[in-house]
C-alpha cells in the first residue's frame, strides 16, 4: 500500500536525493507521456528518451535507418526528424518492431531527474488506472509533472491530482505532501466542472501547452490525451539502459 505521495510540479523542484529508492510517475500529458504509452501500446519495441537534438541525432546513427526519430520544439516537429510528437503519428503499421528515438523540449529532460530513483514509469491519463494499479504497492511515490518551459502547467498538475484521488480511494491514511494536496485539490475542483457536462479535452486545452497545441491545430491530440484509461500499458524506465519498455 502506498504510505508517502509526493508531487514535484517541476523538474526543478524535485530533490534527487528525495527520490533515493522511491518509485517516480513522469507525467507530460501533452504530450510526451501520451505519445510514449501509445507508441509503446502499438508495438514500439522501446523508447530512448533523448535530453538533447544532438543527443537524438547520435543515438539515432547509432541505432541505424531502422530507427525513428521523433521530437519537437515548440510543439513543431524538428528539422530533419521522421516524426514530432503527436500521439498519433505512431500507429502501429509505422512503429511495430522499432525503437523510437524521442525528444521532446519537458517530457524526455525531465526523465533526467529520475536518475537516483528506484523505478521510474510513464504515466498520463490515458494509462491512469493501470499506472494507480502499478504503483498502488510502492511505499513511497513521486509525480513528477514536466511542465512547460520551466513553467507549472495544470494538466500535469490534474494528472498527479488524480492519481493522488485514487490513491486515497484506496487508502484514506494515505499521506500527502503539500504538493500532493494542491493537486488533489486541484483534481477535485475539476471533477465539479466534470460533473456539470464540462469535457476533459476542454479542461486540457486551457493551460498553456494546451492553448499552444490548438494554436498549432493540435485538437485531436488534446482529445487523444484526455481519453481516460484508454491504454493498460505502463512503460517503465530501465535506468541502466536508458530505455523505456
Ligand atoms: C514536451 O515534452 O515539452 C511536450 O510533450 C511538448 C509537446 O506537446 O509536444
Amino acid at each position: 500500500m502506498t504510505k508517502r505521495l509526493n508531487v514535484a510540479f517541476l523538474p526543478q523542484l524535485l530533490v534527487e536525493e528525495e527520490i533515493e529508492g522511491c518509485d517516480v510517475i513522469v507525467t507530460d500529458v501533452l504530450r510526451a507521456s501520451t505519445t510514449i504509452i501509445s507508441s509503446l501500446k502499438n508495438g514500439v519495441r522501446c523508447v530512448v528518451p533523448c535530453a538533447t537534438i544532438e543527443e537524438a541525432h547520435e543515438t539515432k546513427r547509432k541505432l541505424g535507418p531502422s530507427a525513428l526519430l521523433g521530437g519537437e520544439r515548440g510543439g513543431v516537429i524538428i528539422a530533419g526528424f521522421d516524426a514530432g510528437n503527436s500521439p498519433r503519428e505512431f500507429p502501429s503499421e509505422r512503429v511495430a518492431g522499432r525503437t523510437l528515438v524521442l525528444c521532446t523540449t519537458n517530457g524526455t529532460v525531465a526523465m533526467e531527474r529520475c536518475r537516483k530513483a528506484n523505478r521510474v514509469f510513464v504515466g498520463a491519463f490515458v494509462n491512469l488506472s493501470a499506472i494507480v494499479e502499478k504503483i498502488a504497492g510502492s511505499s513511497s511515490v513521486t509525480i513528477l509533472c514536466a511542465g512547460t518551459d520551466r513553467r507549472v502547467t495544470s494538466e500535469d498538475v490534474l494528472f498527479a491530482g488524480a492519481v493522488a484521488e485514487r490513491l486515497l480511494e484506496l487508502d484514506a491514511e494515505l499521506e500527502l505532501s503539500d504538493q500532493a494536496a494542491l493537486a488533489r485539490d486541484a483534481w477535485r475542483q475539476a471533477v465539479l466542472r466534470l460533473s456539470s457536462g464540462e469535457r476533459l479535452a476542454s479542461i486540457l486545452g486551457m493551460g498553456s501547452g494546451g492553448r499552444n497545441l490548438l494554436r498549432l491545430g493540435y485538437d485531436a491530440d488534446i482529445e487523444f490525451c484526455a481519453d481516460v484509461d484508454r491504454f493498460e500499458t505502463v512503460p517503465m524506465l530501465n535506468l541502466d539502459e536508458w530505455i523505456i519498455v
